[in-house]
Order: structure tokens, then sequence, then C-alpha cells
């Protein structure tokens, strides 16, 4: 498991990146916390700069919007998911479980 911060450091509405390969953000949707790649898939955007709406993440740079719920992209220019990975929380504190990736068919 990737330490993020502790639960209180990410207020709803608000996202944290994680700078790893590849960076992967958490976002706290009304105290939900989702974790994805943050790179867009359509060009290199970073997700966690986007807007939230519900659990929705809408891409800066061209306004694809991901859901963050299964990674998918609900409309292009991106058509590739991003991954979504687990998130824990253990005394206080965030973590993610970074998913497997998958494998190129
Ligand atoms: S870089 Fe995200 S939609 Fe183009």
């Amino acid at each position: 498991m990737i330490p993020v911060c502790a639960l209180g450091d990410i207020h709803p509405g608000e996202a944290v990146r994680l700078d790893g390969e590849p960076p992967i953000s958490v976002f706290n949707v009304d105290g939900e916390l989702y974790a994805i790649d943050d790179t867009c898939t359509h060009q290199d955007a970073s997700l966690a700069d986007g807007w939230l709406d519900g659990c929705l993440i809408e891409c800066p740079l061209h306004a694809s919007c991901f859901d963050l719920r299964t990674g998918k992209p609900t409309g292009p220019p991106a058509k590739v998911p991003v991954r979504t990975h687990q998130v824990v929380v253990q005394d206080g504190h965030i973590y993610v479980v970074v998913a497997p990736v998958p494998a190129v068919t």
C-alpha cells in the first residue's frame, strides 16, 4: 500500500496527487474516497487539476470526463479508461492499493 496523507487532509471536492510512476490521484467526493491514475488517457494532462462534478472528473485539457468509480470516460476525445485503485483508511491515514497494469492483448 502507498501512503497518501491523513484522512483530514483531503476535504470534500479536493484531490491529492501522488507523484509516483505513474502518478495517482485520490479524490474526496462528499466523504467517499476514490483513486485513479492521474494522467488522462487522451494526452498528458493531470486529472487532479480537473473539475470534479459528483463522481465525474473533467480533464482540464479537452474536457473528457472520467467516472471515478469505474475509470471509464463518458465521452470523447478520451476513449481508454484510467485505472482505478482501492483506497484503504487505517488509523486516520489514507493508503492506495495500486491495481495491476492490465495485460496488453
Ligand atoms: S488530455 Fe484529457 S481529454 Fe485530452
